[in-house]
């Protein structure tokens, strides 16, 4: 090997890592300032017909997407934590499939706020920030763990999509129609995290876990 050939190998490895954060902080701005990247699959909503919501039922509908909105902005920013410190190559690729099929659901969830002439949360950018900081910590604690953490967290997504679903006013098809396929989705993911070795995490964590998606849901339905 020449020492050009080395200089310029050195200069790409290192130029890969920088262009890597750049990517990454360049995500965080567009993903938390609304701008969602083009869907891979059709929106489950696809031709069905709206419901004759009222303006209470479309508020609060519209209350229900932004909340999954911004869950979904967590979940890019967690899998972008995790995948920034996970040790192993199989982990961080695991994770980053997961964040592309998390995509659509954004995209998703978008489009329906805007079918209901609705914004998303004006705290997207803050829920960015806070989410790679523990998606971070937890790919810091080890693989094991970290893959425990989606498992979790989609376990617990699983559960409070069922209950935005029963909330949903009767009719709402379009609505129903994408948190069904996410909550198809998430369940395939906390099946992937638990296959990959996810542990169980101690109850503590998950009860924080629990408190703090809590005090983000009642921020973002109304803001
Ligand atoms: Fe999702
Ligand atoms: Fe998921």
């Amino acid at each position: 090997m020449t020492s050009l050939t080395f200089n310029v190998m050195t200069a790409t490895r290192n130029f890969s890592s920088l262009d890597r954060w750049i990517v990454r902080i360049d995500e965080a701005l567009r993903l938390s300032s609304g701008a969602s990247p083009e869907p891979a699959r059709p929106n489950p909503a696809g031709a069905l017909a709206p419901a004759g919501l009222d303006a209470e039922q479309r508020r609060h509908v519209a209350g229900l997407m932004r909340v999954n909105h911004a869950g979904e902005i967590c979940a890019q920013a967690l899998y972008a934590g995790q995948a920034a410190t996970a040790r192993h190559d199989a982990t961080r690729e695991a994770m980053q499939q997961a964040a592309d099929e998390e995509i659509d659901h954004l995209a998703w969830c978008e489009s329906r706020l805007r079918e209901l002439d609705s914004h998303t949360s004006f705290l997207n950018p803050l829920w960015y920030a806070g989410s790679f900081a523990i998606g971070a910590l937890a790919g810091l604690a080890g693989d094991h763990w970290s893959l425990g953490f989606v498992r979790e967290t989609e376990d617990q997504v699983e559960a409070h999509l069922q209950q935005h679903i029963d909330e949903l006013p009767a009719g709402d098809e379009r609505s129903r129609a994408i948190l069904n396929q996410m909550k198809s989705d998430e369940a395939s993911h906390s099946r992937m995290a638990e296959a990959a070795g996810g542990r169980e995490l101690p109850e503590p964590i998950r009860k924080a876990m629990t408190l703090t998606a809590g005090i983000m849901k009642s921020l973002a339905y109304r803001i």
